[in-house]
């Protein structure tokens, strides 16, 4: 097992250090920024489904959810088709209405949770076009939908799922661009500027990767906590809910990610002192918005503790601790801003003696109800 890990305490730390290269895998053969190409095999055969598709909706549980939401933003943003996105567990018993016109998108890391793949059959059932997002190949969901892509992140052996994360963002991102491009909602020049960012992400993670010490002396400050409150807006508000439920698995900090700007609508009362405030506040972004939500944490004694742009130095001045990332533009930076939120919720639960890749209660892939 210890060769395994390839030279890391653990599998989570060392699938955090393969995102960079996992990131160019996923999109290794489908993206050429030089010659403006995006293209995904499971795609250009359905092409025709996703551009008369009247909406989209996405099914998953966990982490997988939080990339659904993520590409609710990007598809909406890029391609302009209208997107749902549901708990599969709530979707599979709500009589939902399903539609021939509908396209559904089952995104799992595994491919064998029960409920993400009940609702696959219940949307199949009712005529509609089903996609696969998934890492594990031939898996039960990768069989069971009409096409796919999958991740190509490797085995994910941490229970708390990191770089399928980051993939499955990857993927669908891609699969934004590629209907962006069909339908003409993307300018040229944006076009050609997203894909081209999307080329070196690889090489901004590792800069991210590089903050590891110092998200580790933040970790070492907080490690007592027992509350924990993570905001964000826009692109970065799936992000913040990741962030959350990511200390919450391996660390059992009580852990809530909000929108930054529902704060005041009841996690506000919750601040003091002893409260540590997770702010993603890149300079992309409704970066103003952001802070003036965290003069308002500031104005209540809480500790902020800010993902900001190399550079930055308003945040900085209201924060307590800053972690900087690279920039890059606002819808590919939930691939660079969570980063620092794994490196923090992993320090955090080794600093408190947790079993990080196998967190208590807790299942890598859950195939029952
Ligand atoms: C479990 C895992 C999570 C995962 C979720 C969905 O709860 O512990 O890490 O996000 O299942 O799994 P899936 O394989 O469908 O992505």
């Amino acid at each position: 097992e210890q060769i395994e890990k390839g030279g890391y305490d653990h599998f989570m730390m060392k699938e955090i250090y393969e995102q960079p290269n996992v990131i160019k895998d996923t999109y290794r053969g489908r993206l050429n920024a030089n010659k403006g190409i995006v293209q995904m095999a499971g795609i250009e055969d359905n092409i025709e489904k996703f551009l008369n598709a009247e909406r989209i909706l996405i099914v998953a549980c966990g982490t997988s959810w939080h990339a659904g939401l993520v590409a609710e933003y990007v598809i909406e943003e890029f391609a302009r088709i209208p997107v749902e996105v549901e708990y599969a567990s709530e979707f599979r018993y709500r009589n939902p209405i399903i539609n021939k016109k509908d396209v559904v998108i089952a995104i799992s890391q595994s491919g064998e949770t029960a409920d993400t793949m009940a609702a696959i059959k219940l949307a199949k059932e009712n005529g509609a076009f089903v996609f696969g997002v998934c890492n594990v190949v031939g898996s039960s969901i990768s069989r069971e939908s009409h096409a796919g892509a999958y991740t190509h992140a490797g085995p994910e052996i941490g229970v708390a799922s990191t770089k399928a994360f980051t993939t499955q963002i990857t993927v669908l991102t891609m699969l934004a661009l590629r209907l962006a491009k069909a339908k003409g909602t993307l300018s040229n020049s944006d076009y050609h500027r997203y894909l081209m960012e999307l080329e070196i992400i690889p090489e901004k993670v590792k800069e991210v990767l590089s903050t590891n010490d110092i998200t580790k002396e933040i970790a070492l400050k907080f490690k007592d906590s027992t509350n924990c409150l993570y905001l964000g807006r826009g692109y970065n508000f799936p992000v913040a809910l990741e962030g959350a439920l990511k200390l919450k698995e391996i660390s059992y900090i009580h852990a809530e990610g909000y929108p930054a700007a529902e704060m005041k609508h009841g996690p506000i009362a919750l601040i003091d002192e002893q409260m540590p405030v997770i702010v993603i506040a890149p300079k992309q972004g409704h970066y103003d918005k952001i802070v003036s939500n965290i003069q308002e944490i500031k104005s209540r004694s809480g500790k902020i503790i800010a993902v900001v742009t190399k550079g930055d130095t308003q945040v900085r001045e209201l924060s307590d601790y800053v972690i900087e990332i690279p920039e890059t533009s606002d819808a590919l930076s939930p691939l660079i801003t969570t980063i620092p939120l794994q490196l923090l919720s992993y320090h955090i639960a080794v600093l408190r003696g947790c079993n990080v890749d196998q967190p208590r209660n807790l299942a890598k892939s859950v195939t029952v109800e």
